[in-house]
């Protein structure tokens, strides 16, 4: 059978390997790195805002920060790795196409947020001059040549896209309560739980198990 028969017309995976049938929740690594990223990003945020606001907390955040930091840019390495070798479940099939379109621009935006915040913080500070210190002072090479205008624009673009990221977190996570508690379909729990919750949904599930053990 052709492999992208089963697949919904709005959410034709971007890259795959796996075959029919379509998945019906995110496998465990996705799940485990989008909680675990997600909390992550979170304390990511307050903890530069708490940073560039409180001198006392300031030394003891930015040890924090910086680890932190490049721990979620390894960590999108292997999300992006993984996303692209498991097709994601589909979207609803009566999703709105501007829905669809939402969806998958703010994810595919959320993962370039996701590798371009440590890059640009790696990157600042390596043309500022400074170390990058993960722990128990070990420092991370310099990525870029000393150069103070440069730093100036890093240091403004971490500021505006850490702005964006919060927005777009904040899009996203009202578009996912929007899907469990307004059209109460299956769109949050094939993250959150990795199981359809819907009885319409759980007797297609039973179908599809059927028709996939033919
Ligand atoms: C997902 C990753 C990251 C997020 C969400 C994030 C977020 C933030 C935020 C919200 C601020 C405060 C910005 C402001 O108010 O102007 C900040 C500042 C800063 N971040 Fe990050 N950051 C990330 C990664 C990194 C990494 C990997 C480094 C370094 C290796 C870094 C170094 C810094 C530095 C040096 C400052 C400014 C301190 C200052 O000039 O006062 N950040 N970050």
């Amino acid at each position: 059978m052709n492999d992208t028969a089963n697949v919904p017309e709005n959410h034709a995976p971007l890259n795959h390997v796996e075959s029919c049938p379509d998945p019906r929740h995110f496998n465990f690594t996705a799940r485990v790195l989008h909680w675990s990223m997600a909390l992550m990003i979170l304390a990511m945020l307050f903890v530069g805002i708490g940073m560039v606001s409180s001198l006392s907390l300031r030394p003891a955040l930015i040890s924090l920060h910086q680890p932190l930091g490049i721990a979620i840019l390894l960590l999108v390495i292997v999300r992006l790795i993984n996303r692209l070798r498991h097709r994601p479940p589909p979207l609803p099939a009566d999703l709105p196409a501007v829905q669809v379109f939402a969806a998958k621009a703010s994810h595919w935006l959320l993962y370039a947020l996701m590798f371009a915040m440590p890059l640009i913080g790696w990157c600042m500070l390596s043309v500022g001059g400074y170390p990058v210190t993960m722990f128990n002072g070990f420092a991370l090479p310099a990525i870029a040549p000393h150069n103070a205008t440069v730093y100036a624009v890093f240091r403004s673009a971490h500021t505006w896209l850490a702005l964006l990221l919060f927005a777009t977190v904040l899009m996203h996570l009202a578009a996912a309560l929007f899907h469990a508690w307004v059209r109460r379909d299956d769109v949050f729990a094939s993250m959150a739980r990795g199981y359809v919750t819907n009885a319409k949904t759980l007797g297609e599930e039973k179908e599809h198990e059927n028709s996939a053990n033919e």
